[in-house]
């Protein structure tokens, strides 16, 4: 049986399969590059961030309609479910979507019904987080998100994603502040291929609640003991890190050691269509690894409630 845990660092567009990629793109008459699934599969060889982000944004271009939203999030949510998710807290990139011409109250539509369905369906439960993009101007983001609080867009909270070195946090102050004060939670992905400072920017000046990967931070002893001091969860995503190269091999990856330190780290997919596997496939590639014992795993599951945004009732029913 699979651990009951809650996914908190899943992009939505990273679990577009590609089958899923082939039959959007000939629903909408979309000429792709390839002609064969297998030439798509062929493209999944990364050997950093950005050659995986290049694709990626290639890819998601198939997501067209409210349907198609609708069609990817069960997808999702269905896999989900068969490997142990109880709870999600789903990223997706609004600028992806509003550049090509979506209104983006269609695609939270989308999004919105499949994550009520899978309620109902499988009593998994929900939040919603737009990440904004740090390849592109903060300007860009910030006009997003007054537009989408003005409008009252339903979302959760907002995040941090793609392209890390050279997009320090710093330049994204404007942006964290109008969330925290519109009531949003508020995240980001540092210290996947970025440096340490970057975790501490993220921190002292986003105020982030969680930090998305986080894994450079163990170059910094004093970042250590503030992280383990204050709880701070990290989101770890073991497959991503190895696919995207951040870490060697399995038996490199840094996890046992954070866990030892006392850091709050729980496990997550990141991206399963494109790392080679969703919730339960990390759980096996870790196991295979490091064999944790009972209480190592039942850390990991009690860390990932913890670190949610669910109400704290909710939250102790869970646990
Ligand atoms: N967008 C989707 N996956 C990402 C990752 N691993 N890092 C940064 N941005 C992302
Ligand atoms: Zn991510």
């Amino acid at each position: 049986m699979n651990l009951p845990v809650a996914e908190l660092h899943i992009h939505l567009e990273g679990t577009l399969e590609p089958e899923m990629i082939m039959s959007l793109a000939a629903k909408h008459s979309i000429e792709l590059p390839y002609s064969s699934i297998d030439e798509l599969r062929a493209q999944y060889e990364f050997s950093n961030l950005q050659s995986f982000l290049d694709l990626f944004y290639a890819n998601m271009l198939v997501l067209r309609t409210r349907e198609d939203f609708h069609e990817i999030t069960m997808a999702y949510l269905q896999r989900a479910h068969a490997s142990g998710v109880r709870h999600v807290e789903l990223f997706f990139d609004p600028q992806a979507h509003v550049e090509r011409g979506m209104d983006l109250r269609d695609v939270i539509a989308g999004i919105r019904d499949a994550l009520g369905e899978a309620q109902d369906r499988w009593g998994i439960s929900h939040k919603l987080i737009a990440c904004f993009w740090r390849h592109a101007p903060a300007s860009e983001a910030l006009e997003l998100l007054r537009l989408m609080i003005a409008e009252k867009h339903d979302i959760d909270g907002i995040g941090l994603d793609s392209s890390e070195l050279g997009f320090p946090p710093e330049l994204f102050v404007e942006v964290f502040d109008l969330a925290r004060e519109s009531g949003l939670h508020v995240v980001a992905h540092a210290g996947e291929e970025g440096p340490a400072d970057y975790i501490w920017q993220a921190l002292d000046l986003l105020k982030v609640e969680r930090v998305d990967h986080g894994i450079r931070c163990l170059d910094d002893e004093k970042l250590v003991q503030r992280l383990v001091a204050e709880q701070m969860p990290l989101t770890v995503c073991p497959l991503s890190n190895i696919r995207l190269r951040a870490v060697v091999t399995m038996a490199d990856h840094p996890l046992p050691s954070m866990l030892e330190a006392g850091l709050k780290v729980s496990v997550h997919s990141d991206d399963p269509a494109y790392f080679g596997g969703y919730m339960d496939a990390n759980f096996a590639s870790l196991m295979e690894t490091f064999n944790f014992s009972t209480g190592q795993l039942a850390q990991l599951a009690r860390n990932s409630f913890e670190s949610s945004f669910i109400d704290e009732t909710a939250k102790r029913e869970r646990l």
